[in-house]
């Protein structure tokens, strides 16, 4: 049997999953952590050497348990990798969630025109995206600069490591600002506008296309960014109209649909990215702290140094109180936020507090606060996609009962859980074995492979009081934002 083992390049780890393409079995799982590096405030690198070594380590231990047929690819997405023209790497990549660019945004915007670089990119410039971050090193890394030779992103290192192709896929390079998303290749238009040589990029090929060979033969699918493969993974394959969208309440928290044609939103506020299904795209909303405002809650009330609060007591906590807290809001926005505002100095608030709040009031709160993040990208891509009649929710939040059904109530939407959690590296396998043969295109592998599971309902009679609360929700961010300048 061909075994199918998919890759995830993540942010604090190298994930690896071994699979069998009869039935989408899980038959091994490995995982490497690396270091993040914070040098300045807002930065955000990482070494891709540390990417490579546990790439090597996951996949050892995935070939110890079985062989290994095909191999997919995912990773974080937008990083910026360098190399000069022996090969090396220039610098420390710099990461999705890195945030030093926001003159160069601003000079993008201004150079392309913020309707042109929409229509061409389905994107506005964002922090996190490559091409500013190529920007950032032109104006304060010029010695860097000149020697650059190939740029990538942070799974295609490891791809050239792995089989020696320079090669990306279309999903992961639509998150770079460089890519003509309709067109599903490079765009001429802002390569020109931003001075970046077309011979430094990968060949940018459809998701299920065989990128190369390992030097023991296996075959390696281009694969995607980690947002378009955990989809697959959750069976996110079809239009939103006739299939479901995916949730994932992981440490940032998305709403994703798939489309069967390109349509950015006007405005940008949610992404227009090409989908790992070859002729198909799709559109996403990320809010940048989900789980992770659940985990700031968590050290915010511990004391210092005792690693935190227990997350399961905190939320056991929350139960005790009704939906809307009593008044109390929570804005998510603690790291900025990309849906619905693109604003990367929006910041959290509590606001409503009363002598009667606890610990348990201020974690229901954060989980409500959450959901109705994830509802102002549910809205927003519903306007693209249309509306959803399922959604299927993944990450590390979906596993608590409560705030599954906080959030089935707040999108008004019926939530399905899938049998695999780590969706993304399923999504990878899933593409290896389209790349290797096993199954005769994308939608037969998610046939054959996603199994889906529980069902959590909204809870009727949470759904009035949920449309209140974030009435609140919604009126504080322009009120703070007023409040601002
Ligand atoms: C997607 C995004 C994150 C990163 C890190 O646009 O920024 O999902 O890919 O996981």
């Amino acid at each position: 049997m061909t075994l199918l083992a998919g890759l995830d390049v993540g942010t604090s780890s190298v994930k690896g999953l071994l699979v069998s393409p009869d039935d989408g079995a899980v038959l091994a799982r490995a995982e490497v952590p690396h270091r993040l590096s914070t040098p300045r405030p807002g930065w955000a690198e990482q070494d891709p050497e540390d990417w490579w070594a546990g790439a090597q380590a996951v996949l050892a231990r995935l070939a110890s348990q079985g062989e290994i047929g095909a191999i997919g690819l995912t990773g974080q997405m937008h990083g910026l990798v360098a190399l000069d023209a022996a090969g090396r790497v220039l610098r420390p990549a710099m990461l999705w969630n890195d945030g030093r660019t926001g003159a160069e945004c601003a000079e993008i915007e201004a150079a392309v025109g913020l309707r042109r670089l929409i229509e061409l990119t389905g994107n506005r410039a964002l922090t996190g995206f490559t091409a500013p971050k190529l920007r950032w090193i032109a104006r304060h890394e010029p010695d860097v600069y000149a020697r650059i030779d190939r740029v990538m992103l942070p799974k295609d290192y490891v791809r050239l490591r792995l089989c020696g192709e320079h090669a990306t896929d279309v999903a992961d390079a639509s998150g770079t600002l460089l890519f003509d998303v309709a067109g599903r290749r490079w765009s001429d238009e802002m390569l020109a506008a931003l001075d970046v040589d077309p011979a430094w990029l990968p060949r940018a090929l459809e998701s299920p296309e065989v990128s190369g060979v390992t030097p023991g033969g296996i075959p390696v699918a281009a694969g995607a960014g980690d947002q378009a493969a955990g989809a697959l993974g959750v069976g996110v394959d079809r239009s939103g109209r006739a299939g479901p969208v995916s949730v994932v309440l992981g440490t940032s928290g998305v709403v994703f649909a798939a489309a069967d044609a390109f349509a950015a939103d006007p405005q940008a506020r949610v992404h227009a990215f090409c989908h790992a299904v070859p002729g198909a795209w799709h559109s996403m909303g990320v809010m940048l702290s989900a789980a992770g405002s659940l985990r700031w809650l968590a050290d915010a009330v511990a004391a210092p140094g005792s690693g935190g609060a227990d997350i399961g007591v905190l939320v056991e906590e929350a139960r005790g109180w009704g939906p809307g807290v009593e008044g109390l809001t929570f804005l998510p926005y603690l790291a900025g936020e990309r849906t619905p505002h693109a604003d990367p100095d929006a910041r959290g608030a509590f606001s409503g507090l009363s002598l009667r709040h606890d610990r348990g009031a201020l974690t229901r709160a954060v989980l409500e606060g959450v959901a109705f993040g994830l509802r102002d990208g549910l809205d927003l891509v519903a306007e693209n996609a249309g509306p959803p009649s399922l959604g299927r929710v993944s990450g590390g939040g979906a596993r608590s009962p409560l705030w599954t059904a906080i959030l089935a109530s707040v999108l008004e939407l019926p939530l399905q859980r899938v049998a695999v959690e780590e969706g993304a590296s399923f999504g990878a396998a899933l593409l290896g074995g389209v790349a290797a043969g096993a199954f005769a295109d994308v939608h037969e592998a998610v046939a054959a492979c996603v199994r889906p599971g529980e069902i959590v309902e909204p809870v009727a009679d949470w759904i009035e009081p949920y449309r209140e609360a974030r009435e609140r929700f919604v009126a504080l961010y322009p009120a703070l934002r007023a409040a601002r300048s």
